[in-house]
Parts: structure tokens; sequence; C-alpha cells
């Protein structure tokens, strides 16, 4: 049976920071109580005029560079991301153009922060099928487009970001193994944007109301979020055949240190297996997998052998797991 590889990965953010402090001055917070909450300290956020494209560009040449690959040898682009550039159309057919792709099959999917593995499940489908041999996947955000700036409960949260990663039917690279993914649409309401779509498109109340910003309960997405993670990495690992005592690293979604923290309890790993880097980039919904697995590559914390699982839980709500087996 076929097999899916990721033979390289890539990742791009804004240059502006935006730190604790900054936001100190903008809502009733404290450098403090954002740390010992979340675990961040500041975020990269886009100046007006910067797109979810601009940054999944840069991620995916450095993907492409890495994995060897010229625009001619990309089958599929998929591209995970609940802030496209435009509602229509599709950030992955702009990406596609700009990377000078020609015909090839590009779609966006909205699957919130799970959207990275989202993308890595069907990357791995069509692969084992035959259906294509290369493609890409990213996983984009600008969430500080869609931020309510008067609202402290989510304004200290988030940042903008892009990552990819370059798939292949051909290895050496990280093969995509035992996986799990869900979703759960009764409980959207929980985090959601309230306007802008056909149940309510924007109007001038709309945009009084601040509606076109992210809405979140999150003490509620909280209690889900530590569940589902820990059930997707372990009924990922199980569907792989692998025991949890054979996970070198744990790379997941980085909300919240407090949520990685029970993740790695469930996995019995120690801080050392689990990789961390929500102090720089706050939470970037789909691009915080990706960002932090090319960052983990970069830093040489990736070298063979090596049983990587990802995890992630997001808007929807949605969750998902893989295992990653990065051998030479
Ligand atoms: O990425 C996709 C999914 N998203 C997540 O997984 C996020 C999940 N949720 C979380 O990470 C946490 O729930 C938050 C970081 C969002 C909030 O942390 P929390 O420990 O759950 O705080 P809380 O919402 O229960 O609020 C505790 C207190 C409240 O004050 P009172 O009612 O106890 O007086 C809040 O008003 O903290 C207050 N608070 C703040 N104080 C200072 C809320 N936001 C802030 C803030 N600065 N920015």
């Amino acid at each position: 049976m076929k097999k899916a590889y990721i033979v390289g990965t890539g990742h791009s953010v804004p240059e502006k920071i935006l730190t604790n402090k900054d936001l100190e001055s903008m809502v009733d917070t404290s450098d403090e109580w954002i740390i010992t909450r979340t675990g961040i300290k500041e975020r990269h956020v886009s100046t007006p005029g910067e797109a979810s494209s601009d940054f999944a560009l840069e991620a995916c040449r450095s993907a492409m560079e890495a994995a060897g690959w010229a625009p001619g040898d990309v089958d599929c682009v998929l591209v995970g991301t609940i802030t496209p550039d435009y509602p229509c159309p599709a950030t992955a057919c702009i990406l596609a153009s700009r990377l000078g792709l020609e015909n090839v099959p590009a779609y966006d999917f909205a699957a919130g922060c799970s959207g990275f593995l989202y993308g890595l499940i069907q990357a791995k489908a069509f692969i084992e099928s035959g259906f294509f041999e290369r493609i890409l996947v990213v996983g984009v955000e600008m969430l500080t487009k869609i931020t309510n700036w008067t609202d402290r409960n989510t304004c200290v949260l988030f940042g903008d970001g892009a990552g990819a990663a370059a798939v292949s039917s051909t290895g050496p690279g990280g093969e995509l193994g035992g996986w799990h993914w869900g979703a759960d649409g009764s409980l959207g309401d929980l985090l959601l944007m309230r306007a802008g779509g056909s149940r309510m498109p924007a109007s001038e109340e709309s945009v009084r109301q601040n509606l076109h910003t992210i809405y979140m309960e999150g003490r509620e997405v909280f209690r889900y979020a530590v569940r589902a993670m820990r059930d997707s990495c372990l009924k990922a690992l199980e569907k792989d055949g692998t025991p949890k005592s054979e996970v070198d690293l744990l790379i997941s979604h980085q909300a919240n240190t407090r949520i990685i923290d029970a993740t790695a309890r469930a996995l019995e790993l120690r801080p050392e297996q689990v990789f961390v880097n929500i102090h720089k980039y706050g939470n970037t919904s789909a691009a915080s997998i990706p960002i932090a697995l090319d960052e983990a590559v970069r830093e040489g914390l990736v070298v063979p052998p090596k049983n990587i699982v990802l995890a992630a839980f997001g808007a929807g709500l949605t969750w998902a797991g893989i295992l990653i087996k990065w051998r030479e």
C-alpha cells in the first residue's frame, strides 16, 4: 500500500510584534494574567493590507525548497483557514496562482484550529489512494483581522501566521501514521463569528455591533479541548498500533500551555518531549501546528527516528490527532 510522507516544512509570520505590555494599554489586562493563564508573551500581527496568502506563499516556498520541489511537481493545494483573503474565491486558488502552479486543484476548508491536521489527513487519503503524488498542505490564519480589540477575553489570545508541509508519496520523511478526527457542530456556538455569512450578512448594524469578530466561551472551550486533544492522541496511537511509551515528541495546537500540559500528561511525556512556542506567537489557529512543526524541524528536534504526535482542537467544534513517524 502507498504511504504519505512529510518531506518539507515552512512557515512565515508578520514582522510586527504586539506584546502583553502593549495590550495593557488597550484593555483591562496584565502581562502577569496573560502569561500565567495562557503562556503567551507576545504575538505577531499583520498590518492593514497584509492577508493570508501573503504568508502562506512564503511558508509554501520554504516547504517546497526543503522538499526540493519545483512548481510543476505539485498536484494539489489544500488550505485550512477561517481567515481567507476573501470569502470568495478560495485562498488556495490565489496561493496556487502566486506559486506559479498551473491548473491544479486547490481549495480551502474551515476546520478552525484543527485545519492543518484536517489537511494532513486529507492528503494522506489522497496519496494512499493514488489520487495524487505531491500535495501542499497549508494552515494559515490572520486572526487579528477578526479580533474584537475591546474584548479582553479574546483579544489577548490571538496571533497571525502561516505554516505549510509538502506531502509526498515518496519518502524518506515523516510518514503519516495513525490518525483520528471528528467534529461536534452542536457545540459550534461556543466559538464563532456571528456575522458575514448567509445567516447574518454584513450590514451597518452587524459592523456597529462588532459581530464580525470572534466570540468564544473560553472556559467551556477549555474543558472540551482538554478531553478532545487527549482522546485524539490516544485514538491515533491506537489506530497505528504504537504504544504511548514510544512517543518522542508532542507538537500540539498552541492555544494554552495548560491544555498542552494536560495533553502531555495523558501521554506521560516529560517536559522536554513537548514542543511549545505559544509564548512567541499566541494562538494562530490553523497555523499553530505547522509553524511549531517547522520550528522543531529547523531546531534539529526531528532527527530520525522520531515518533511525533500532533494534536489539535478548534472551532466547529473540531478535533484531530495524527502520529508522524520520521525515519531515515
Ligand atoms: O484555539 C481553539 C480553541 N481555543 C481554546 O482552546 C481556548 C480555550 N480556553 C482558554 O484557553 C482559557 O479559557 C482562556 C485563556 C480563554 C481563559 O482562561 P480561564 O482561566 O478559563 O479564565 P476565565 O475565562 O475563567 O476567566 C477568569 C477571570 C474572570 O474574572 P472573574 O469573573 O473571575 O472575576 C475573567 O473576567 O479572568 C478574567 N479575565 C481576564 N483578566 C485579565 C478574562 N480575560 C482576562 C484578561 N486579563 N485578558
